[in-house]
């Protein structure tokens, strides 16, 4: 068993405050921080009253503190992911951050950081995490991680690991309750994933949010390589504990735990929710059960306090003992925590521009050909069509406060965001419609609004030929739990586009989707003069979006995915939905998900990883590679990944060489530009390439010049042997391309290590 808890290089202070306070602790003092209990939060710890440690509330979710009012609800992951924007990911952590302080919550359940990468375009919930690349989530969970502990509250990195689908992620345990399964006895799906892979693809970016100090790790319902990920001795033992030195504590999710004695060997430290909610989500370690194993030496004592340094190590580190957090006064489990639910405001008066900044730099303008930006005078008429534009008929809340309270599915309004754990309450919503009318109330022009998604021909026939544009809102919805089922639009938004485009030659199209959708109907149609991918972009969703549609802001969001012309052009079966026992999801394509198969298949996409338009236009000049070393400078804590090369002191992060990039805004707009740094590392069957870097040069004036800089680390040229089980640089020439997009690479140079 490793015995590798120490602090590390951030927490040695708070190891030995650990160390000295579970010193005075009782066996069921120890317990009680390892298993949840029923309480006002979605996890609860009891805490050691006696020596002053509180209840501690564990609450969700990625776009904000979820189950509760009086927060923001802030953009998805992929929204933000689709900025490129590293100064707004930290800062929508921070933000984040500071409403779950401020509501009493001491660990976030946030943020999704690689767990689901994204392997599958159908996987229900790919929208709360970032991309599905392991350098780019790496940056978004790095920065998320930072932001939400600067602000003084626990981040969790989740799901450890491999969990990719939705479908079937719950064996008989949860399953008997929500019915998931064909099978009362199933076994939750296996993510059946090979060393290489799982080194250069799905661990990837926990090895980031280790480095930014996460303080905890949400082990994930799936089973890896047919071991339960929740007690996965290879997982959470060797790679998490050991290659990444992670010292902090591994949470189940809600659920996943699965045995008692196992589970503490396999590498849990705190069973979510354990004892709360009535353990009907499997209580192992309840009712005395871990307190016999060590009275009976079934577990050994020193296990158990490591379980507590890791949980505890946190708490200190964050200060979370000398200031005493405001009293939680949301109840998140109605029904089963018998509390009032009470509203507490703790938003910022800064936070609703910083929602509307991630809205209108996540924007991905799609196509354009004369559409946009729009300018509409006091003589003008817009129609705008489509329920996304606006609320539900009945009120964004008119059948509750969960998102996916109206009878089914989406059909909730505009849609803001995913649904499931990953949602947050919206105190509001600025609808796209409100944002439009706000907009004609100041220029003057009409708005023809036709609120509909089906029988509109006869509106369409009087109202769109007298207007000067129309724009027509589309939307996907998806949600935890399940996987969506193809890549159709919505309320057959392919109609509504149709219909429109037959009565207008000035169709703007807005999605709002929760990643691809098939848009083969009508991308290539002439009166579609442009298409807007705008995400899922939280309360403030409709001014994000005027600020780019009327120009004041220019686009500058990049595809943060792959998208296809249809579901056949990605990996194959990689949902996997077999009614036996134990079913199995074989990666078989390893690390060739998303661009990496596009390119390795040679398939075209409609719209290639990287790419979104502009209203201005960019240069691309004067390469130039510096081979200056630096060492690392961004390990908060450092992990012990294994690589060749190394002499005691460097590290896997150290910088080896710069590449610097001018840009230069060749058109007629102020712009914001995200140039894309890939590497091309030969070996065998490696990816044509992959990300290595980006940097977004912000806000150039036309003419102006500015430059996008990349520091390339010792692992982002490195891959990944398995003979020898570390990382390793090859010593043949790797070519590093710079451009705009996967596919629309500007510069290029080799690089051979020396
Ligand atoms: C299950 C979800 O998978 C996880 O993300 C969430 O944090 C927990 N439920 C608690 O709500």
């Amino acid at each position: 068993m490793p015995d590798n808890v120490t602090g590390g290089i951030a927490w040695a202070d708070a190891y030995a405050k650990a160390v000295a306070i579970v010193a005075e602790m009782t066996i069921e003092e120890k317990v009680n921080l390892t298993i949840g209990v029923n309480g006002p939060c979605s996890g609860n710890l009891y805490g050691v009253p006696r020596l002053g440690i509180p209840v501690l509330c564990l609450e969700d979710g990625p776009a904000g503190p979820r189950p509760v009012h009086g927060i923001s609800q802030y953009p998805a992951g992929l929204m933000t992911a689709a900025t490129w924007d590293r100064e707004l990911m930290y800062s929508r952590g921070r933000a984040m951050g500071k409403e779950f302080y401020d509501q009493g919550i001491h660990i976030a359940l946030a943020p999704v950081a690689g767990g689901p990468l994204g392997r599958s375009p159908l996987g229900g919930r790919n929208w709360e995490g970032w991309f599905p690349d392991p350098y780019a989530t790496g940056m978004a969970s790095y920065l998320t991680v930072k932001g939400i502990q600067d602000s003084g509250v626990a981040a969790v990195a989740k799901h450890f690991i491999g969990y990719e689908q939705e479908t079937d992620r719950n064996g008989y345990q949860v399953t008997s309750s929500s019915s998931d399964s064909a099978l009362v006895n199933q076994l939750p799906i296996s993510s059946n994933i090979d060393d290489e892979t799982t080194h250069e693809l799905y661990l990837w970016s926990f090895a980031e949010a280790v480095r930014a100090g996460t303080s905890h790790v949400m082990c994930s319902y799936n089973e890896v390589n047919q071991t339960h990920a929740c007690n996965n001795a290879y997982t959470l033992n060797h790679l998490l504990k050991g290659e990444l030195n992670f010292q902090g504590a591994v949470i189940s999710d809600w659920g996943g735990q699965h045995n008692n004695i196992e589970s503490v060997y396999g590498g849990l430290d705190v069973s979510m929710p354990g004892s709360g909610s009535g353990g009907v989500l499997g209580d192992f370690w309840g009712n005395g059960a871990l307190v016999d194993d060590v009275r009976n030496g079934s577990v050994p004592e020193y296990m158990l306090d490591q379980m507590v340094y890791r949980l505890l190590m946190p708490y200190y580190h964050l200060g979370q003992n000398e200031t005493e957090l405001p009293e939680v006064i949301f109840n998140a489990n109605t029904g089963t925590y018998d509390a009032p639910d009470r509203t507490r405001n703790v938003r910022q008066p800064t936070t609703p521009a910083l929602i509307r900044t991630i809205g209108n730099s996540g924007l991905t303008l799609l196509k354009n050909t004369g559409g946009l930006p729009l300018s509409l005078g006091a003589d003008s008429r817009v129609a705008v069509v489509g329920t996304d534009a606006t609320d539900n008929s009945v009120g964004p809340d008119g059948c509750g406060t969960v998102y996916t309270s109206c009878p089914s599915g989406n059909i909730n309004g505009t849609l803001s965001l995913g649904g499931g754990s990953g949602y947050a309450y919206a105190p509001y919503i600025v609808t796209p419609l409100d944002a439009i009318q706000a907009r004609a109330v100041q220029d003057g022009f009409e708005v023809a609004q036709i609120l509909r998604d089906s029988d509109v021909e006869t509106t369409f026939e009087e109202l769109l030929p007298i207007s000067d544009a129309t724009i027509v809102f589309v939307s996907r919805f998806s949600e935890e739990s399940e996987d969506i089922p193809n890549l159709s639009l919505d309320h057959d938004g392919d109609a509504l586009v149709a219909a429109a485009v037959n009565q207008s030659s000035n169709v703007i199209v807005v999605m709002h989707t929760t990643g691809v959708v098939d848009i083969e109907a009508w991308a290539d149609h002439e009166n579609v003069t442009a298409i807007v991918s705008a995400f899922l972009p939280g309360m403030e969703t409709g001014n994000g979006l005027v600020d780019v549609l009327f120009g004041d802001v220019t686009p500058s969001g990049k595809l943060p995915f792959t998208w296809g012309k249809s579901i056949d052009d990605y990996p194959p079966h990689t949902i996997v939905s077999d009614p036996v026992p134990a079913p199995q999801a074989n990666f078989t394509e390893g690390v060739f998900i998303d661009y990496r198969w596009f390119d390795k298949h040679d398939i075209t996409p409609r719209y290639e990883f990287g790419f979104g338009l502009s209203y201005t236009t960019f240069g691309y000049s004067d390469l130039v590679l510096d081979n200056t070393f630096k060492a690392d400078a961004f390990a908060i804590q450092q992990t012990a990944e294994p690589f060749e090369g190394y002499n005691g002191t460097n590290s896997l992060y150290d910088v080896l060489f710069t590449v610097n990039v001018t840009i230069k805004n060749t058109g007629d707009y102020t712009g914001s530009e995200v140039a894309q740094l890939y590497a091309s590392i030969p070996g065998d069957d490696q990816p044509v390439r992959v990300l290595r870097g980006f940097d977004k040069v912000k806000n150039l004036a036309p003419g102006e010049y500015g430059t996008a800089t990349f520091d390339v680390r010792r692992k982002d040229v490195s891959i990944w042997s398995v003979e020898r089980g570390l990382w390793y640089v090859p010593t043949d020439a790797i070519t590093i391309s710079v451009g705009a997009s996967s596919r629309n690479l500007l510069l290029t140079t080799t690089w051979t290590s020396s």
